[in-house]
């Protein structure tokens, strides 16, 4: 698969074990920066990776902010991103299983490295449920879109 990753300066200290979690599971890394501690603004990059998914120029994305707050929030804007925070394994086998998140937020402030390994492995391992319950609740969300 295509990963694509994003991150501002508070999230940049996470993006190299980001590209090693990505790289160890055989992915490939689309890296839409930032690429130093410079201040910039998180938006910017939430937007470059959610298009990027949203395209299908990758199938799915990473960003890393301080908190994964904004990134969420900025990459949700975007048609056909599917932003998920998490903070924890649970979520983020629950982001991909139910929901069918597209893209994985964390906060490099908020959440340990370790952690933000495994949840990140977690999330790139895990597929969408095919149950009809959860496919329904996917396509409602999907419908919203179209009332934009
Ligand atoms: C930047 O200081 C910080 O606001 C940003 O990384 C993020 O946490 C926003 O949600």
């Amino acid at each position: 698969m295509k990963i694509a990753i994003g991150c501002d300066h508070g999230g940049f200290s996470l993006k190299s074990e980001v590209i090693g979690v990505i790289e160890s599971l055989g992915h490939e890394v689309v890296d839409l920066g930032t690429c130093s501690l410079e201040p910039v603004d998180y938006v910017d990059f939430a937007v470059s990776v959610a298009e990027t998914v949203a395209s299908g120029q990758a199938d799915l994305g990473v960003l890393t902010c301080g908190t994964g707050i904004g990134m969420s929030i900025a990459a949700n804007k975007i048609t056909g991103a599917y932003a998920a925070r998490a903070e924890d394994c649970y979520s983020a086998r629950m982001a991909r299983l139910h929901n069918g998140a597209n893209i994985l937020c964390i906060g490099a402030r908020t959440t340990g490295p370790e952690l933000a390994k495994e949840a990140l492995r977690t999330f790139l391992t895990t597929e969408p449920s095919p149950d009809e319950r959860h496919a329904r609740r996917r396509a409602k969300i999907r419908a919203l879109e179209a009332t934009k």
